[in-house]
């Protein structure tokens, strides 16, 4: 499969899908009493503002003709109410959807985090954190407004719509009809930009994800960067990247030129359509129709217009955040690959056997990394991987504690088929350090504690101890407590290891897992180490990964293994008397130690 980078863009899709509105409708749901509460209100303040007109016609019509000042304060004073009434629906329409937009936006945003929580590694490995972030953040937060004032505004505008077409047919048929000659002129230009605008809203998105995943990658990797000195070819693809942005979004917004002054050229037509023919029949000599009346109506025709410039707004943002749409349901709809199986048992208390049984396993099909391998870890044993980088090693560790699914074969733990056991009785019962150890923004304590989030401060401490991470936790400012920011930049790289490894033992595992635990640890720490370790790894299961062959001679069983097969297999004397791959590296690294060659 191809990864996907910052400067390759997401696949678009091509038919307009209704669905993802149905589906949002479903987050809109819960809050549906405050927003019918909402509606009611609009909805009968501008029922009651379509009166005004009236009262105005019939200022003109009789109260001006006959008069009587006694109406016209009553008319004006019933304006004055129907205003006060408008205000106040305003005033709780605004204070309940900013509630239920950013409500809404919070449950999609918890929604799409929960599912990250639980896909895959291959998931994280085929795409850039960065195109993953935009979607929880930026995408999500775009459809805040459309959440908060779109939907209800839409709503309350087509009712106002509907409610003027009404009052405009009471006051005259003919000037109506008019007046609604510009509406196939306006589909006709809606329907011409439609799928142009969206596509280019969508070119958009996937314009702003490129830019997004190029600076999350440019922090992340800033020291190479600044040690390459390649700042100003950094500087250069973000600016390509972020000019395409930029006009990506230009012509997006370029169809909002056409669609504006269109509303506005066929409003202002049909409105002089309106004067001119409205005067012309108040002219005539046997005309029914008055002054009051033209006067009213042509209230009502700019208010018209009014409804339907915001529905095309609407229908504007609309056509944005479906584009974000799609992208926020990919995620969430991802199939989490590694789960539990519909019936999945809880793995009983770890003895500690791991068996694998004609193992294959590929990352990307078509290109197989173990083929069919078969080993047996026993019980209790300090189980030794080694072989050159990129054979397989992490790879066989990872397919231990079920990061990834086997292609084909079975990894059993004391006869139990990993595949057919939770994940959480599965993980929980292993202590895992990985190649590359991640520390939190926190405490250490907080750090080491993540293994067990129920240890005392007691435990971590003497898991501290243990792996020698003690002397220099408390040479530290605030001893356990000290902050460190995220992956740990004010620690050196063995004490990343060492809290990392602290962590994996704290979980009390039944299987450990150690993934070049000790690479970057001096030779004296891990001799240390090495002691405390024994004791504790006495009666579980540990797999160790090293590239330093002191640290795993007294292993119970060493595999050697390259471009994913086994290749050799015994403890140290053995395949030391073997004299093959081991022996010749072991050879390697003591000559390369030995004073004596020096
Ligand atoms: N996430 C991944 N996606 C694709 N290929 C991978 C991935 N991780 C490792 N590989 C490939 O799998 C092979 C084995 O990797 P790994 O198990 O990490 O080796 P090592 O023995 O150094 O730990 C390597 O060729 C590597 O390129
Ligand atoms: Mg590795």
């Amino acid at each position: 499969m191809a990864r996907n980078r910052y400067d390759v863009d997401e696949v678009l899709e091509d038919s307009f899908d209704i669905s993802q509105l149905k589906r949002l409708a479903g987050y809109i749901k819960p809050y549906k009493k405050q927003m019918t509460l909402v509606i009611v209100l609009m909805l009968s303040a501008s029922a009651l503002t379509m009166l005004i007109p009236i009262f105005f016609q019939r200022i003109m019509d009789f109260s001006i003709p006959e008069k009587d000042m006694n109406s016209v304060f009553l008319y004006c004073g019933l304006t004055f109410l129907i205003a006060l009434y408008s205000a106040f629906s305003l005033r709780t329409k605004i204070k309940h959807m900013s509630v239920i937009g950013q409500n809404i936006v919070h449950d999609l945003r918890a929604d799409i985090f929960c599912h990250l929580q639980k896909l895959p590694f291959s998931y994280y490995d085929d795409r850039p954190h960065g195109k993953i972030q935009v979607r929880v953040v930026n995408y999500v937060n775009s459809l805040s407004d459309l959440l908060s004032n779109g939907i209800v505004n839409t709503f309350t505008d087509l009712c106002n719509l509907i409610f003027i077409l009404i009052f405009m047919f009471i006051e005259d048929v003919r000037l109506t009809l008019i007046c609604l000659c510009g509406l196939p002129l306006l589909a006709a230009v809606i329907v011409f930009i439609k799928r142009r605008q969206r596509r280019a809203w969508q070119i958009q998105s996937n314009k702003q994800s490129n830019l997004n995943a190029y600076i999350a990658e440019s922090i992340n990797g800033i020291r190479v960067t600044q040690s390459f000195v390649r700042e100003q070819e950094n500087t250069g693809i973000f600016n390509r990247l972020s000019g395409n942005y930029r006009s990506a979004w230009m012509r997006a917004v370029k169809f909002n030129f056409v669609l504006w002054p269109s509303i506005d050229i066929i409003s202002t037509l049909t409105i002089s359509f309106v004067y001119v023919l409205g005067i012309r029949w108040i002219l005539a000599p046997s005309s029914t129709l008055t002054t009051g009346v033209l006067i009213a109506f042509t209230a009502y025709i700019s208010r018209f217009w009014q409804p339907i410039n915001t529905l095309a707004g609407f229908y504007n943002s609309l056509l944005t955040a479906i584009s974000y749409l799609e992208r926020i349901f990919e995620t969430i709809d991802e199939p989490v690959l590694v789960k539990d199986a519909p019936n999945a048992a809880l793995m009983p208390p770890i003895k500690g056997e791991v068996r694998f049984e004609n193992v294959s396993f590929s990352y990307e099909e078509g290109h197989k990394i173990l083929d069919s391998i078969n080993f047996t870890a026993r019980e209790g044993e300090t189980f030794a991987i080694v072989g050159p980088t990129g054979a397989g090693k992490t790879t066989i560790v990872n397919l231990i504690s079920r990061f990834y699914n086997v292609d084909s074969g079975r990894i059993l733990i004391d006869g139990t088929d990993i595949a057919g056991v939770t994940l959480h009785s599965l993980r929980t019962q292993m202590g895992i350090m990985m190649q590359d150890s991640f520390i939190f923004a926190g405490t250490i304590m907080d750090n080491i504690r993540y293994g067990n989030m129920e240890a005392t401060d007691e435990e971590v401490i003497t898991a501290a101890k243990t792996v020698c991470a003690h002397d220099f936790i408390m040479e530290m400012e605030n001893g356990y407590y000290t902050e460190v920011n995220e992956r740990g930049t004010r620690l050196s790289a063995g004490q990343r290891q060492l809290i990392s490894f602290a962590r994996a033992l704290l979980a009390s595992p039944r299987i450990l897992i150690l993934d070049e635990a000790t690479s970057s640890i001096d030779t004296e720490t891990e001799l240390l180490l090495q002691k405390g370790l024994n004791r504790l790894l006495e009666g579980r299961t540990s797999f160790i990964i090293a590239h330093r062959l002191s640290t795993i001679k007294s292993a119970d069983c060493i595999m050697y293994v390259d471009r994913g097969a086994i290749l050799e297999k015994g403890n140290h004397e053995e395949l030391m008397r073997q004299k093959g791959e081991y022996y010749r590296l072991y050879m390697s690294q003591y000559d390369f130690l030995s004073p004596a060659k020096a």
